[in-house]
Parts: C-alpha cells; structure tokens; sequence
C-alpha cells in the first residue's frame, strides 16, 4: 500500500473506533490532533510528513487512562496495528515511540519527544487541551468521571510522579493548575507556541470569569 492508502484506511478504522466517545478522546479530537500536526510540521518544515500523520492518528489508540493506568497498552496496540503494512523499521519505530511518549503525566514529571516529529504531535495534542475546546473537553472528561466541577477547600496540587497524577481525583478546576495552565511553556516548537499563547490567555480568562461568577454577586 501506498502511504496516502494506509493514511486513508487508518483514519477509516479510527472513525470506526472512536465515532461518538464523550470523554474527550473522540474521532473528532483525533482529526484537529492529526490537522494540527500537519499544519504545523508544514511551518516548522523538514519533516517526515507520514510518520507525523501516523503519529498523529495513532496517539490515542488505547490510552492510559481507559486502561487502569497501563501506559503500556498504547505502544503494543500502535504495532500490532501497523504490523499489517509495509513500513520501513525507522520509520516505524518513529511512529510508535510517539504514541510511547506523547502523554502528559504530571506537572513536575518531564516528557520529551526523542524526535522532532514526535514534538509537532505533542503539541498538538497540547493544543487541543487549551483554549475554548480544551475546556470543553476537561469538563466532559471530569464529569464522565464523576468528579464535581469546583471545590474550594481542595487545593490544587504539583504532581511529581505519573502514579500521583493518574490517581488524582480531584475537582476539575484543579486540573487547570495541575495541567493546563502549564502546559504554553512545555511546547516544544515555535510554531505551537504563538498558538499555544492565544488559547493560554482564553483559559486565564475563563478562569477569571468563573471565579467572578462563583462569587455569585453582581457588580
Ligand atoms: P494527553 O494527551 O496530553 O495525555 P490526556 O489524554 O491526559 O492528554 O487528556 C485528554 C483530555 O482530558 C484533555 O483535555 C485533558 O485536559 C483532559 N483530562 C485529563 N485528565 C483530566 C482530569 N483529571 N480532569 C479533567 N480533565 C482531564
Ligand atoms: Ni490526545
């Protein structure tokens, strides 16, 4: 297969994977992960445009999150996936230690990308959990997990180990100050940092606006 014909058939097997999840982990998050990516490795340049794309589609085909916290299964999934193409063994390799790599797991737990290809998918994955839709996304995520949406008597915490952060249970407010907020300065390309700036600033001003309204007095 050609590597237009393995992009196509992988983004048909997602949509039929992933069509309709509520969790913040969709087809549609998928695809502004994958449109992001390629727009970006498109300023950045110099880039090996089918691992960036595989990447991409590939990031979230089994994440931690869904598997009890095995941040194994995603890499194993990638290559069982992949094993029914013809792919070159570096470049493979490239597009499975992206889907090893990409995941935030902790404010104070560092998560670098072993390929420039690798750092355009992280981004843009970043990205997708800022601004406007990141929101949306970190509401539907908490509220498929029950968790309330605000608390103040529970502080906000800087996680320093991928086991402290996944076992957090906390209000979703607090995912803000143990994620989010953090991450404009964890981009790894300039391109993904002038974006990143807009969708921090939106969030700041959620943030703001929220805290006003919770105050629940009119001025
Ligand atoms: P990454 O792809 O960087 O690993 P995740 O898969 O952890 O990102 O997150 C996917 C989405 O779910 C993001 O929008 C993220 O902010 C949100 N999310 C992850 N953990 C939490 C949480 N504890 N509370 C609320 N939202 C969360
Ligand atoms: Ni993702």
């Amino acid at each position: 297969m050609i590597e237009q014909e393995i992009i196509k058939s992988t983004e048909q097997y997602l949509i039929e994977q992933f069509s309709g999840e509520s969790t913040g982990h969709d087809w549609y998050h998928i695809r502004r992960v994958w449109r992001l990516s390629k727009s970006i490795a498109e300023k950045e340049g110099d880039m090996d445009m089918f691992v960036v794309e595989m990447g991409a589609l590939l990031h979230d085909i089994a994440d931690h999150k869904f598997y009890d916290g095995d941040d194994k299964i995603g890499p194993i999934k990638a290559r069982e996936y992949l094993s029914k193409f013809e792919i070159e063994d570096a470049r493979l390799e490239k597009i499975i230690d992206i889907v090893k790599e990409i995941s935030f797991k902790g404010m104070g737990v560092p998560t670098k990308m072993s390929s420039r290809e690798g750092e355009v998918v992280q981004d843009a994955d970043r990205l997708d959990a800022m601004g406007a839709i990141g929101v949306a996304r970190t509401f539907a995520y908490g509220g498929s997990k029950g968790r309330t949406i605000y608390d103040p008597m529970v502080k906000p915490v800087c996680h320093t180990s991928f086991a402290a952060y996944k076992m957090s249970t906390a209000p979703t407010i607090n995912h803000f100050y143990e994620k989010l907020l953090g991450l404009k300065d964890r981009l790894n390309t300039d391109t993904g940092k002038i974006e990143g700036e807009r969708r921090h600033l939106f969030m700041e001003e959620f943030l703001k606006n929220f805290y006003q309204d919770w105050d629940a007095i009119v001025r």
